[in-house]
């Protein structure tokens, strides 16, 4: 079970093993997260992605870092919120779980979150931080430490109450 920690940081600039991206699905970039995580690796991040074939919801895919202090990113499709009764909170359980699977794979010790689908995806904070800990916590994985990375206090605070 590794230690779990929020933080409120820009997530490109962390000093982790892995750094999670919550992508689109044809991973070639977007806003918000997305949109920086691609800025601070640089273009040889975009040209990676080009050979991943896309991702669908709950499901992720692996790239080295590229420009960032990460040696990888791992690239996740978290659920788009339709109202959450429709498989919202399953996807978004399968994101979690599913970048640390590909976190175990490359031996790394520290992953470092977003909170995934809470910016143009829509999904509400508090029930994402509530999936994203539930997650996290049913997982075996030899990570040793994961970093839950909130862009606004009033986000961290969320998991901060469930912590
Ligand atoms: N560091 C940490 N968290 C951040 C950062 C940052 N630099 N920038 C934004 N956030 P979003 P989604 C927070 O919209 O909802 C993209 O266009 C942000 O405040 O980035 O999963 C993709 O290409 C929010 O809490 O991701 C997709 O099309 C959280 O990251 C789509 O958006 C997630 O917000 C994915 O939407």
């Amino acid at each position: 079970m590794p230690t779990l920690d929020a933080v409120s940081a820009d997530i490109t600039t962390l000093d982790v093993d892995v750094v999670v991206n919550a992508a689109k699905p044809s991973l070639l970039g977007g806003g918000g997260v997305d949109g920086a995580i691609h800025r601070a690796a640089g273009p040889e991040l975009l040209d990676f992605c080009r050979t991943l074939g896309g991702c669908e919801a709950g499901d992720a895919k692996i790239s080295p870092g590229f420009g960032l202090l990460a040696p990888w990113i791992v690239h996740t499709v978290g659920p788009i919120w339709r109202g959450g009764t429709n498989g919202e909170p399953d996807l978004l359980a399968s994101c979690y779980r599913r970048s640390l699977e590909l976190a175990d794979g490359v031996g790394a010790d520290s992953v470092a979150f977003p909170a995934i689908s809470t910016g143009v995806y829509g999904y509400p904070v508090d029930a994402a931080a509530k999936v994203a800990l539930a997650a996290v916590r049913n997982t075996d994985t030899t990570v040793g430490r994961v970093l839950f990375v909130c862009f606004s206090d009033s986000s961290r605070r969320h998991y901060d109450d469930l912590l």
